[in-house]
């Protein structure tokens, strides 16, 4: 499976699946390419050192995000890619870009989707928005992409309990170590089913991230 990511930033979610296939936890995973529309950001470092080609599409080199976005389809196309993920990608995806690339888009989102996603829920937003709802548990979800945000089939959740004296900080630290596994759970599961072919299962529970006597409390 010819796997594309699409970064923005940080790129601890590109190091989890780069790292987790330089171990052969993601067996029949090809990393091909990493694509980010900001120049100079660690997130391209990281792909250097497992020596994934890397892409900058930055917005200012074309006339508008539509066109950026075509570009981007383009050169996952181009490069074979079948799958694409969106690891801390920071924009929403035009339609030119899923006319441009006709393969499957995930992303991973830092809540349990429906919940705190949608218009601005990115980054921090998404943990500030979970403490203030008051919420016990939150979680990650991986989700395809659709030209509607956020909105794809989830594929893969997993709950993250909330404590009572989490600062966002504090919860999307713990968060993003759920991040780093569920991604990789979901890019081997997806692998898998392809290889095997279309599976009716098209989303699973991880309930393990909360022990089940945590999960009745709440
Ligand atoms: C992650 O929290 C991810 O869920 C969100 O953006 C953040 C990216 O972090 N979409 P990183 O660049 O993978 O470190």
């Amino acid at each position: 499976m010819r796997l594309g990511i699409l970064v923005s930033g940080r790129g601890s979610n590109l190091g989890a699946v780069l790292d987790a296939a330089a171990r052969g936890d993601l067996p029949g995973v090809e990393a091909v390419i990493v694509i980010s529309n900001r120049p100079g950001v660690p997130a391209l470092k990281v792909a250097e050192r497992h020596g994934v080609p890397v892409v900058v599409l930055a917005r200012r080199d074309f006339a508008g995000p539509e066109a950026r976005d075509a570009a981007i389809g383009s050169r996952l196309r181009l490069a074979g890619v079948e799958v694409a993920l969106l690891a801390g990608y920071d924009q929403v995806l035009r339609p030119t870009y899923f006319a441009a690339f006709d393969g499957m888009t995930l992303n991973i989102h830092p809540s349990l989707l429906p919940a705190h996603g949608g218009a601005g829920m990115i980054g921090m937003a998404v943990h500030c928005s979970v403490l203030a709802a008051g919420d016990r548990e939150t979680g990650v979800t991986v989700h395809a992409v659709s030209a509607e945000l956020d909105a794809g089939p989830p594929r893969l959740q997993a709950r993250v309990p909330v404590h009572p004296d989490d600062s966002p900080e504090t919860l999307a630290a713990r968060v993003l170590e759920v991040e780093h596994r569920v991604v990789v759970e979901a890019i081997a599961a997806l692998a898998a089913e392809r290889e095997r072919g279309p599976s009716s299962a098209t989303m699973a529970v991880a309930p393990e991230s909360v022990p089940p006597d945590a999960a009745a409390r709440e």
